[in-house]
């Protein structure tokens, strides 16, 4: 087993990563919560496949346990379901020491986390995530959110987990269209912070898309050590340092509003188009060498991770001004400057902006 550590002092915390993790989860949760009894998050999806052997074995390690069960899918990340889902634990006599466990992807891990850190003010809770995307970024750094109808993840907290549990086997059962969504967010890393890790990416992707268990927990591995490094140095998003996680959000996220979030524009999906679009507008701004789009484009495809879509810049650009990192009614953006560095870039160049979605249109 692996064990990366989140350096944040008294909010510190371990990640584990290891095949087969879920069968021994107990032992590694006890020292991190305050009680036995735990409240499970999960999905209509991953409930029939892990759910209940999760529970039997926190079950059999004398916890107690209750699982709640939230529709799959983006959807749920909303405000109602949160406030359903709080109204539900407190009846079912949740108090302070109870933790949540998120056993899923993004969505429940956002959601969890969300209701985690208003429930009574702040409750432990542990994050066991299910998909590639939540083992290499969701999971990992504390940021919890709803989507709001002005736009993706507007409503959150900064709320660290106790602990994260990444067991890869899991990935086994994920479908291939998720396994390509979430390695956008893992070739994200590479562009950003680790050219060696793009390298080995352009040589082994296809290997982390089929599930190869090795192939897996090193992408695992070297995603959370990445952005467990970024995460040390700017918790809140402050610095501009871990704004440089958001490479191809402010596109992907125009992307996934404007379909409405429901599931045709995936959160991943829309970052591998975001990542493009940003290293093109990039090149025609001169931030970048002409070489590094077509570079990144062409490793996009080659996994089958780039979607196309049919919206028009004037439908798009309005949802990049909703972006987290907008400021006075400007656009700021994330750029490639080389493979393994990134940097932000303020006040975007708007006809360049238009430019760079209307060429990237099926
Ligand atoms: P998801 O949670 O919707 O999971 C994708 C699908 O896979 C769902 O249908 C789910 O039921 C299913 N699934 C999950 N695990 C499975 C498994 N092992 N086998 C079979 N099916 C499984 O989506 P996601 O891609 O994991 O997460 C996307 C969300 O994460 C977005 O809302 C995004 O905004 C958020 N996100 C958050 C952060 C953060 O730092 N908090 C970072 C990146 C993305
Ligand atoms: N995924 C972006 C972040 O965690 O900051």
């Amino acid at each position: 087993m692996t064990e990366l550590r989140i350096g944040l002092g008294e909010r510190s915390y371990p990640v584990y990563v290891e095949a087969g993790l879920l069968s021994r989860a107990a032992g590694l949760i006890r020292p991190r919560v305050r009680s036995e009894r735990a409240f499970i998050i999960t999905d209509t999806n991953v409930a029939p496949l892990y759910a209940k052997a999760f529970e039997r074995h926190l079950r059999e390690a004398g916890f107690s346990c209750r699982s709640f069960v939230v529709p799959a899918g983006e959807a749920s990340k909303s405000f109602v379901r949160a406030g359903g889902l709080l109204e539900e634990m407190l009846a079912a006599g949740c108090d302070r020491k109870t933790f949540l466990v998120a056993l899923g992807g993004g969505v429940v891990g956002d959601l969890a986390g969300f209701c985690a850190s208003v429930l009574l003010r702040g409750v432990d809770y542990v994050q066991v995530p299910t998909t590639l995307l939540a083992q290499t970024d969701s999971s990992v750094g504390g940021k919890t959110a709803v989507d709001s109808k002005a736009g993706k993840n507007l409503i959150g907290t900064f709320y660290q987990p106790k602990a994260v549990l990444i067991d890869t086997d899991t990935l086994k059962t994920l479908p291939p269209r998720q396994m390509r969504a979430g390695y956008a967010e893992v070739a994200k890393y590479g562009l950003i912070a680790d050219a060696d890790f793009w390298e080995w990416l352009e040589r082994n992707g296809e290997k982390v898309l089929a599930a190869d268990e090795e192939a897996c927990r090193f992408a695992v591995e070297r995603s959370c050590r990445i952005k467990a490094q970024i995460v040390a140095e700017d918790e809140r998003e402050e610095t501009g340092r871990r704004a440089l996680l958001n490479l191809g959000h402010t596109f992907g996220h125009a992307l996934e509003a404007q379909s409405g979030m429901d599931g045709s524009v995936l959160h991943g999906e829309g970052v591998a188009v975001g990542c493009v679009l940003a290293a093109r507008y990039a090149a025609l701004k001169g931030v970048c060498d002409a070489a590094l789009p077509e570079r990144t484009e062409a490793h996009f495809k080659r996994i089958g991770g780039l979607v196309p879509y049919s919206w028009t810049a004037d439908e798009l650009i309005p949802w990049m001004y909703k972006d987290k990192k907008a400021l006075n009614g400007r656009i700021n953006l994330v750029l490639p400057i080389k493979i393994g560095e990134a940097a932000v870039f303020e006040n975007a160049d708007i006809e360049t902006v238009r430019r760079v979605w209307s060429e990237g249109r099926s």
